[in-house]
């Protein structure tokens, strides 16, 4: 096997998904198993360099992982043997972080949601297609290992005719906070710039992103948007054990139109205590059949083995629902989904093959969100139109 290096500028490793998901479970993943193989007797081997502003965090992530690090952005993408930019900052930073590194001649990988507006992120789109760099965006749902058994079932016309789909994301997130100021004592699992409008926050565009490429790719292209978002928790407290005002949503109530017919439902909320199989699970009903999908695991129910309910309040219930439904057998096991993303990104940028989840498609997941937030302002139905009508 002959052996490929490329550099990978990661900026943003000292914060939640950089360091876990990226770096961690992704990068230093594939390295420790000698490289991507190319197919072509060839393995690539990423050679990250860390980027950020804080040297003591920085410096000691650097140190636990053997990379080099510096916090001078313009020096390290004016290294031509840089090639790769990815970009995990928060939202608000992502559009000038990735214009630079598109300038620099540099491929882009990126978190989503890819900028603030549908304009932004259309105009990064734009802008890596003339410098003619390759360029992805994370859309991490479509790999976990439930999903991918939910598409094996779509494909092979497990469902019949689709008649909807049922989204439920989310989990209690804790408000931070000494209990004799209101708060709830626990540790914070989110960064609280998520409940800032003015700092890049909100669930609608942190999540309608997701929503828009799990639609598009596993049930057909999104027709039409009813949102509804809220702040339930209006105060909470920072990682300095601060109060500040939750400006930001925290639950959305979305409706979405298929151009297929199909309807689908997401509830989105960091206000909600779970019952369910998974954070996520999607339940998808259709003529001959049902699924519940979580993160990892897949449940079917058959035409035929539908349970006869009928309605009576005055007997407790006879059927146990939960019972008649069959998990789906794991063909092979399927590691991170963001490592698997990011092989199949580090193979298109080496030898050119497909990949199709690009700075367009991550512009269209910010417009799905844009307009989430306009159908809830205007308290309206709004079609989604082509990306390239509304933004040229
Ligand atoms: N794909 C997914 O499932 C998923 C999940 C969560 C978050 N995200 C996205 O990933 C991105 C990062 O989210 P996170 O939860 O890791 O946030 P985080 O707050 O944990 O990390 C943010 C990073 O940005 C850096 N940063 C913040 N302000 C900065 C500034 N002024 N200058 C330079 N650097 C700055 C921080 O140091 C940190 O490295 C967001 O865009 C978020 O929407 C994606």
């Amino acid at each position: 096997m002959k052996r490929q290096t490329i550099g990978v500028i990661m900026n943003g490793v000292t914060g939640r998904m950089g360091l876990n998901q990226h770096l961690m479970r992704s990068i230093v993943a594939i390295r420790e198993e000698g490289g991507v193989d190319l197919g072509n007797g060839t393995t690539l081997m990423p050679e990250p360099v860390l980027i950020g502003r804080n040297r003591e965090k920085l410096a000691s992530i650097a140190d636990r992982v053997g990379f080099p690090w510096s916090t001078d952005l313009d020096a390290v993408l004016a290294d031509a043997k840089n090639e790769i930019y990815f970009d995990a900052l928060t939202t608000d930073l992502r559009f000038e972080g990735v214009r630079k590194a598109i300038a620099a001649g540099k491929h882009i990988y990126c978190e989503k949601p890819v900028a603030s507006t549908v304009a932004d992120a259309y105009a990064l789109y734009r802008l890596a297609e003339e410098a003619g760099v390759k360029h992805g965006v994370v859309q991490d749902k479509l790999f976990l290992p439930g999903l991918l058994k939910l598409k094996g079932l779509i494909d092979a016309g497990f469902f019949g005719d689709i008649l909807s789909v049922r989204g439920e994301f989310g989990y209690w997130v804790f408000t931070g906070g000494d209990p004799v100021e209101g708060g709830d004592g626990a540790l914070l699992q989110r960064p609280s710039w998520n409940y800032r409008k003015e700092d890049g926050g909100g669930i609608i565009l942190d999540m309608l992103c997701h929503w828009r490429y799990v639609l598009d790719n596993l049930f057909g292209g999104v027709n039409s948007v009813s949102c509804r978002g809220t702040t339930h928790i209006p105060k909470r407290w920072d990682e300095q054990g601060n109060a500040y005002a939750a400006t930001a949503d925290d639950a959305a109530y979305a409706t979405f139109e298929l151009a297929n017919g199909v309807i689908a439902q997401f509830n989105s909320s960091w206000a909600v205590r779970v019952r369910r199989d998974d954070l996520l699970t999607l339940q998808v009903d259709g003529t001959r059949g049902s699924a519940v999908a979580g993160l990892r695991q897949c449940r079917i129910q058959p035409a035929d083995c539908t349970p006869r309910a009928v309605w009576n309040p005055d007997i407790p219930q006879p059927i146990d629902f939960w019972a008649g439904w069959t998990l789906v057998d794991e063909e092979k096991p399927t590691g991170n989904g963001f490592k698997a993303q990011w092989e199949l990104f580090l193979r298109h940028v080496a030898t050119g093959s497909p990949f199709q989840w690009n700075l367009r498609e991550g512009a269209k997941g910010v417009q799905l969100a844009e307009l989430g937030i306009e159908s809830w302002r205007k308290r309206c139905w709004i079609d989604v139109p082509e990306l390239s009508e509304v933004v040229g």
